[in-house]
């Protein structure tokens, strides 16, 4: 017997504002509380500039650029019609030992945007995608060498790389890892920066800590530098909840990694494009990794996409052997997809014209000036900032870890405003196209949730 399948639920939605239950039941979602959202679903039916529209036709002002991606603010019409376009013209091209023009145009405007050396992109679909690409790269740039021992990585506690086996595995966040047995064998991890009893309500990058970089020394000395590929790590760590580096601290994990022959592979998933005020925040702390992984921002988030962002001389190395054969066994089927390829093309196109990559830096002082301003407020223990980066951090209430910050996020939301929480900590993002106005009420909106919160 066929399954009854209701009625469009787009149609439900516009019609009351929600979904009937059992239009929800097939839809198993991501990263959320499942049975907690489809008893009071949060539905959004449309975007434009700063704003989400909600299935009610309430207008939510967007503080997280949606998932740190949006960096120009929705549907913007260059992105749009670039999509539309391409999507008329050639909607799909294979991308092993094919390709098309666009994915050659894309390559070269990125890479124009990267710091000098870094020449050469991979791309792929997806942040956690890029990890994986990446990591391989590292591994298999050694044995090319003739460094085959080679094959240890290194994450750091609280780092956030994506949800596939690799990525969780660098990764050091214990909820997205305990479910997921043994992980790659042959990872470590050095250890996180966060010290709040030194570094509470730092501006900007905090002043202690640089020395937490030499705990890549004590794995160096525990494994020895010649079974260590690479060293990962998110030059603002985010989705953990926002960790800001110590002043000096990527100089020094950068010197070590050089000392060993380590590669350093900055995942710029969300500093990418723009949040920290330059293209990428290897610019802004001036540390120049061999390999960036970005994604989200790269085409203001409108189609999926992400690259690997490589130093020439690890792209080289694989360039030897016959020239009829595969140098690097690695792909997706829908690496460099066309769609793709032409929103990227407008996103870097819009954020040149608009000056975004650098807006960030505009309105850091007055962005930290407004997070700041949350400090002494009930429960906030820390505030944290970078570019168009904040992090507020909360005591948790007594025996349920989570519940305030998550509290605060649905009154927010309730008031138009969206945010996003991880574990206790609010984390706002907004769009690059902020204007003053709307980090304001931003502030002020989340201001009277925490004041509202129990
Ligand atoms: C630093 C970092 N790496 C990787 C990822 C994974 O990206 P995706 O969700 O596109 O796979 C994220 C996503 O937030 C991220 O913040």
């Amino acid at each position: 017997m066929d399954k009854a399948v209701d009625p469009a639920p787009m149609q439900a939605a516009r019609d009351t504002g929600s979904l009937p239950q059992a239009a929800m039941d097939a839809y198993w979602m991501p990263f959320t509380a499942n049975r907690q959202f489809k008893k009071a679903p949060r539905l959004l039916v449309g975007a434009e500039g700063m704003y989400y529209r909600d299935a009610a036709g309430r207008q939510v002002l967007d503080a997280v650029s949606g998932l740190w991606c949006v960096n120009a603010g929705h549907a913007r019409p260059r992105i749009v019609k670039a999509i539309q376009a391409q999507a008329a013209e050639m909607d799909f091209a294979p991308s092993f030992q094919m390709a098309h023009p666009k994915a050659f145009e894309l390559a070269q405007r990125l890479t124009a945007l990267a710091p000098a050396g870094m020449n050469q992109v991979f791309f792929v679909n997806s942040g956690s995608e890029a990890v994986e690409t990446a990591l391989k790269i590292a591994i298999a740039y050694h044995r090319v060498r003739g460094e085959g021992a080679r094959t240890r990585l290194i994450g750091r506690e609280r780092g956030y790389h994506g949800v596939n086996f690799g990525g969780i595995s660098v990764g050091g966040i214990v909820s997205n890892r305990k479910h997921f047995g043994t992980l790659l064998a042959g990872v470590d991890h050095i250890r996180h920066t966060h010290d709040p009893a030194r570094n509470a309500f730092a501006r900007g990058l905090p002043a202690h800590g640089a020395e937490f970089a030499d705990d890549l020394e004590r794995l160096v000395a525990l494994h020895d530098a010649s079974t260590i590929a690479a060293v990962i790590v998110e030059p603002v760590a985010g989705s953990t909840g926002v960790l800001i580096p110590p002043q000096g601290y990527l100089q020094r994990l950068r010197e070590i990694c050089d000392r060993h022959g380590i590669l350093l592979v900055f995942d710029e998933v969300i500093t990418g494009f723009g949040r920290t005020g330059r293209a990428f925040a290897a610019q802004t702390f001036g540390v120049t990794p061999d390999m960036i992984t970005c994604a989200k921002g790269l085409t203001n988030g409108a189609v999926p996409m992400g690259g690997v962002i490589v130093r020439q001389q690890i792209h080289d190395a694989f360039m030897n052997g016959p020239e009829h054969l595969i140098e690097f066994f690695h792909g997706y089927t829908y690496s460099a997809h066309p769609l793709a390829c032409a929103a990227g093309l407008a996103t870097l196109d819009t954020y040149a014209e608009e000056g975004l990559l650098t807006r960030a830096a505009e309105l850091e002082d007055e962005f930290a000036d407004a997070v700041h301003s949350l400090a002494g407020e009930p429960h906030v223990i820390d505030v944290r900032n970078i570019g168009l980066v904040g992090g507020i951090e909360l005591a948790p209430l007594a025996g349920q870890p989570t519940r305030r910050a998550f509290d605060i996020f649905l009154d927010c939301w309730q008031q138009g405003v969206l945010i996003r929480t991880t574990g206790d900590i609010v984390a706002l993002s907004p769009p690059l196209i902020v204007e003053r106005a709307q980090i304001d009420r931003i502030v002020q909106t989340l201001r009277a949730a925490i004041r509202r919160a129990a």
